[in-house]
């Protein structure tokens, strides 16, 4: 089930523009998985691998940028991640509150613009207003970096018909409820990637990953660099996707 190329089967990196445009990903999702693991095996506490994460995921962000991808999206804290240890928690809060800070200071120079994916109303009023404030100085520029933060995709899509009926919908098609997502400015996943080593979705991007190429790698997020992402990226140019036909 683990896709595994030989390194020196991969393409250069300067051969990834064209794999990319060939293949047609436009948005790449990510499912950050590993980070407490590698950590322990280091010795270390949980929390260092969020931050060796952060890192991993800064880098593939820009890889994505410069290789022509043109929305990125990844699942930074689940509504389910309430039940981990305090101290983990408020550390992936420290690390999502300095992410934010840094993005707001090279906006100039990156223009990616931010959404955060997920209810900001168990976020605290303060980092749900920093979302909000970085969602709104970056809301005219062209990569979109969707960042998943206290979300559900069951949650999601119960807003979702929640805000339609509220709307006074008798009556609703599948548009309006993909145009009721968070993910609403996006279009839909064409690769989800899972490192780690587990092999499920775990309540992200439920709706929209209806036809999503799946990709799953033993390796653990920390480790995610430019081979594992080339590797997933060229595993995706090899899918033939048919959406139900022939
Ligand atoms: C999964 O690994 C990782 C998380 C639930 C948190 C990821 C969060 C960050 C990397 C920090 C904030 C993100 C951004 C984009 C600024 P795990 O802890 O479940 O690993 P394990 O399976 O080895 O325990």
């Amino acid at each position: 089930m683990f896709f595994k190329q030989k390194k020196t089967d991969l393409p250069k990196k300067d051969d990834m523009k064209k794999i990319v445009a060939d293949s047609g990903i436009k948005h790449i999702a990510f499912i950050m998985d590993g980070n407490g693991r590698w950590a322990r095996a280091k010795g270390l506490p949980r929390e260092a691998g969020h931050g060796v994460g952060v890192k991993a995921f800064k880098n593939a962000v820009t890889l994505c940028r410069d290789w022509g991808i043109t929305t990125v999206t990844t699942y930074a804290f689940s509504t389910e991640n309430w039940k981990r240890p305090p101290q983990e928690i408020r550390e992936i809060m420290r690390l999502l509150d300095v992410y934010i800070k840094e993005a707001e200071d090279d906006n100039d120079k990156n223009r990616i613009r931010y959404i955060f994916l997920g209810n900001k109303d168990r976020l605290g009023e303060e980092l749900a207003e920093k979302c909000r404030y970085l969602e709104n100085i970056t809301k005219d520029n062209s990569l979109i970096l969707n960042i998943a933060l206290n979300y559900g995709a069951r949650d999601e899509i119960v807003s979702a018909v929640n805000s339609l009926i509220a709307e006074g919908k008798a009556e609703i098609t599948e548009e309006d409820i993909s145009s009721h997502l968070y993910t609403r400015e996006s279009c839909d996943p064409d690769l989800i990637v899972r490192t780690g080593g587990e092999i499920r979705l775990s309540n992200f991007l439920l709706w929209q990953s209806q036809y999503s190429e799946l990709y799953f790698t033993d390796c653990l997020w920390p480790d995610f660099n430019e081979e594992e992402l080339i590797a997933s990226i060229v595993e995706f140019s090899k899918r033939k996707r048919r959406y139900g036909g022939v």
